[in-house]
Order: C-alpha cells, then structure tokens, then sequence
C-alpha cells in the first residue's frame, strides 16, 4: 500500500497552506513529488546532501545520473550556478523561463556534489507550473528533481503514476491533475558557437535557434554518447513489455503476404489517427493521436505507453512521427522505448514478430 500523502490542489490557484506543507517538508528534506508542466518531479532539497541521496535511492537511480535543480527566479539561481552565467544561457531564459528549459552551466562551490553526480556544471530549471513555482518558493531553497519514475521507466504525468512507481519510497505527492506538456524539458549546454540540444524535450531545436544559433548533439536515434545528457540511456522511458519501434508508414506499404507473415496474437500497436495503417492478424491499434497534432502525441504519449504495459499484450510495436520540431522529441522517447532500434523494413520487423 502506498504510504505518502497525496495533497490535491487546484493547478492554477493552489491552496496556500498545502504549498506551505509540502513547501515546509521540501525543506526539512523529505521527498515530495511535485507538478511540473512537463512531468511530475520527485523533490527534495538541493542544498541538503542526504534528501539528494534519498531521491537516487527512491528511484534505484545510479549516483552517476545527475539531478536538475529547479529554482524560482534568477535569485535562486545563483544559489546553484556560477553567475553571471554565459550569454548564450541568459538569452535562452530571458525567452523561455519559466519554462520548459533546462540549462546546464558552471555550477555554484556550495551545491552538494551529489546533485551534479561531480560534475563541474549544473542543470537548472525554472518550472512555469503556478504549484511548482509556490512550492519552491515555499521552501526558499532550490529542489533538486528527476522525473518521479523508478529508474528507466516511463515519466509520470500524472499523481496516480507516481504513487504507482514510488508510492511506498516518499513522503508526499502533491495532486495538480495531468502534466500539460508530458514530455520532459529540452536539456540546452552550450559552447562558443552556441546551445547545443542534450535532450530532445518540450521546446523545439526551431524555436531556440530563433534567439541563439543552436544544434543537436546526433540526431535522437544516434546520439553522440560522449557528450549526450550522461543518464540518457539507450534503454529508458521503457514499458515492462517487450517494446519494438518502427520508422514512420511501414506497415503502411505493406501487401497481403507481408500482413499475413506477420499476424501474430497479443501485439499492441501503437499508431496515428491520421494514417491509414493496415493491421495483422492479432494486433490491436491503440491510438498515439494525430501526427498533425504532435503536442497532442506528446500530451498523452507516457499515459498511453503506461496502458499498454497494464494491458494484457506480449508486444507493443509503436510507430514514430517523423515530424520535425516537437515531434523529433516524441521519436526520441519512442526510439528509446524500444531499446534505440528502429526497425526500417518489413523482412526485419516479420524476425523480431515471430521470433
Ligand atoms: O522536465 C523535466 O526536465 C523533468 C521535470 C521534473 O523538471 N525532470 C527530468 O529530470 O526529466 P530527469 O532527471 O529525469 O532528467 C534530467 C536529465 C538527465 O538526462 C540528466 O542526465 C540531465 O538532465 N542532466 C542533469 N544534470 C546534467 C549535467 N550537469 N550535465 C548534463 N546533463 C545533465
Ligand atoms: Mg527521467
């Protein structure tokens, strides 16, 4: 049974005494997860070694995956990086804090080692959800903060994930209803040429390179691993179900004879409203949305993988956008979903299906 307290709140005009309690045992270094409009954090307090250490240990995450510190403002800032931080960071939050931007920057001496893993920089994040923002306000010290899933899993957007994933390891969640977003934020370091994307997330490469030149680090499905974000695993936001991932319309050129070869009971797929996708025998469509609609796929996709994994299959196929902007996010988490393999043709899929 799940022990930690589940504080309901309204998203916009929280009710201040529960942000106090939850602010208050934030910073008496309980763990807290909290809304964010990306995804639900699990918190503590980032100036506190030993809450830090608890969310590795609630999370079954290695030490050597750094957290990101959220803060409310620019003042708390400089409570976890070295200020004045670069240029290129201060124009990319000037335009997108609050927000979902993380921006990885020479870290502040006093910030426990264990947040940045001994990194010498450090990942922060202003969250622009009204009870994210209050509660670390609350506290009045900066929250350290992963996504609130045991290690490897998929996000949580929702309070009913989080206490399904840790509901017997923390304190407290704090209920604000789904993530707005559901997809985590863009991870943005930067060089003398400029920003350079970690991790794919909320806001497009596009839309950063409108203010400062930017670039990707590989491209998703082959990330440069010496330099990608170091917890962003090949294997992560997994179902607990076999998981194969598929190029975009695949199944789509596929003739009677490749349909037949690949009937099989007990596969999910998951696919597109807005394509006309044949199915085999044996597989049931579950919809990702519309690809024209791609913040729609992101909004829902961590929800639906979740049901896919609850439901009674022995596959999930998932099919990736192919869509520039937010959608190289949604390709990235979905290529990772099936252990960063897209399979690009039928001879291939029909092995993996049958074998
Ligand atoms: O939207 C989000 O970013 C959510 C919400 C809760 O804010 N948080 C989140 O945290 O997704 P997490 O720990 O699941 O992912 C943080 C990513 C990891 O890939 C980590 O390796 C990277 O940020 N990261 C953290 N500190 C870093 C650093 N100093 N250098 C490079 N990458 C870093
Ligand atoms: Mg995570």
């Amino acid at each position: 049974m799940p022990s930690a307290v589940r504080l309901v709140v309204d998203a916009v005009a929280p009710d201040p005494s529960l942000i106090a309690e939850a602010g208050a045992a934030l910073k008496a270094g309980k763990l807290v997860a909290i809304p964010t409009e990306t995804v639900y954090g699990l918190g503590a307090n980032a100036l506190d070694p030993a809450a830090v250490q608890a969310i590795f240990e609630a999370k079954g995450r290695p030490a050597s995956d750094p957290l990101i510190a959220h803060v409310d403002g620019p003042q708390m800032l400089s409570m976890v990086a070295a200020t004045p931080i670069p240029d290129h960071a201060r124009l990319l939050t000037e335009s997108f804090w609050p927000g979902p931007l993380t921006i990885v920057v020479p870290r502040h001496p006093d910030l426990p080692s264990a947040v940045t893993s001994g990194l010498p920089d450090s990942a922060v994040r202003c969250p622009a959800h009204p009870v994210a923002s209050a509660i670390i306000t609350a506290a009045g010290v900066p929250i350290a903060a992963p996504s609130a899933n045991r290690f490897s899993r998929v996000s949580p957007t929702s309070a009913d994930h989080v206490l399904t994933d840790l509901g017997d390891r923390i304190d407290m969640v704090v209920d604000a209803g789904r993530s707005e977003h559901g997809l985590e934020s863009t991870v943005v370091g930067f060089d003398a040429d400029g920003a350079i994307v970690l991790r794919h997330g909320a806001i497009p490469l596009e839309a950063l390179a409108e203010v400062v030149p930017a670039r990707m680090l590989g491209d998703g499905t082959d990330p440069d691993k010496s330099k990608a974000s170091p917890g962003h695993d090949e294997r992560h936001y997994s179902p607990r179900t076999p998981t194969v991932t598929i190029a975009a319309g695949l199944l789509s050129g596929a003739t009677e004879d490749d349909l037949a070869m690949l009937g099989r009971p007990g596969v999910a797929y998951a696919g597109y409203d807005d394509s006309e996708t044949p199915l085999p025998d044996g597989w049931t469509f579950v919809s990702l949305g519309r690809r024209s609609k791609v913040a729609e796929v992101a909004h829902g996709l961590y929800e639906t993988l979740r049901s896919m994994d609850r439901a009674d299959v022995e596959l999930i196929v998932v099919e990736l956008t192919s869509v520039n902007g937010l959608g190289r996010a949604v390709d990235d988490r979905l290529t990772r979903a099936g252990s960063s393999r897209v399979i690009r043709n039928l001879a291939a899929l029909t092995d993996v299906i049958t074998s």
